[in-house]
């Protein structure tokens, strides 16, 4: 069985300060028999997080990237420069980005193709608005936002990590029931199993509002291989309760 996979999205907080005592206590409480373990870090960061954790198992990761290759675009950072830093995962897709930054479908499939061409992972978000899942939608949205990256990548497909994470339930405390979440990284998989036959292989996030205490719930569905985790990954005790519900 695949071990599974718990990422933290600092999103833009930290500072070089904080980041020194958030890592150095997170590393400190794991215990050698750890799940998986990464923080996606702002890009400034990059570096000293990878000083941070060299050597502790922790991996890094960012949180977007460019769909570009390199050149002239401003403020943008490639894949190979992310490689440079020895970032493992980037998040792409996340929907802070689709909807503060108007990321497409087809963006998003691009920002997963450059990362992977670079041999990054890259963490795919797709969820579904608290309106589409009203309006039953929630199966097609997330169809469709998976089907753009399966599209892009062909046979590497199997190479991705995916995150489901419902809109509604970023950073509002309302986390998904394990039951409805399950439900959608069911049909996530079996859509993964129509494009490779290494779906299997495929870590499928869940993220939104996952904390010390519905972890390991969330944890123990049978097609949940981790999360994503915001909030909680801000503060030592909390991601290595997470981290501890999914060993
Ligand atoms: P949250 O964020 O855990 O704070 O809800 C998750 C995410 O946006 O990745």
């Amino acid at each position: 069985m695949k071990k599974k996979l718990i990422a933290g999205n600092w999103k833009m907080n930290g500072s070089s300060a904080v980041n020194e005592v958030l890592l150095k206590a997170v590393i400190a409480g794991m215990t050698g028999n750890d799940c998986l373990v990464a923080v996606c870090v702002p890009a400034p960061y990059l570096a000293q997080a990878q000083a941070l954790t060299a050597s502790s198992g922790i991996d890094v990761g960012s949180q977007d990237v460019s769909q570009h290759e390199s050149g002239a675009y401003t403020g943008e950072v490639s894949a190979a420069m992310l490689k440079d830093f020895g970032v493992r995962y980037v998040i792409v897709g996340h929907s802070e980005r689709r909807q503060y930054h108007a990321e497409s479908d087809a963006l998003v499939a691009l920002k997963a193709q450059r990362a992977l061409a670079s041999g990054i992972t890259p963490i795919v978000c797709v969820g579904e608005t608290l309106a589409e899942r009203e309006a039953g939608q929630t199966e097609e949205v997330v169809k469709r936002q998976l089907a753009a990256v399966i599209h892009a990548n062909g046979h590497c497909i199997s190479e991705i990590v995916v995150a489901y994470e419902p809109v509604w339930a970023i950073g509002t405390g309302k986390t998904a029931t394990p039951e409805q979440a399950q439900q959608v990284h069911a049909v996530l998989r079996a859509q993964l199993k129509a494009a490779t036959p290494h779906a299997d292989r495929v870590h499928i996030l869940y993220g939104g509002s996952m904390n010390a205490a519905n972890a390991a719930h969330l944890l123990g569905q049978l097609d949940i291989d981790g999360g994503l985790v915001g909030g909680a990954s801000l503060k030592a005790p909390d991601f290595l309760s997470i981290i501890a519900a999914a060993r």
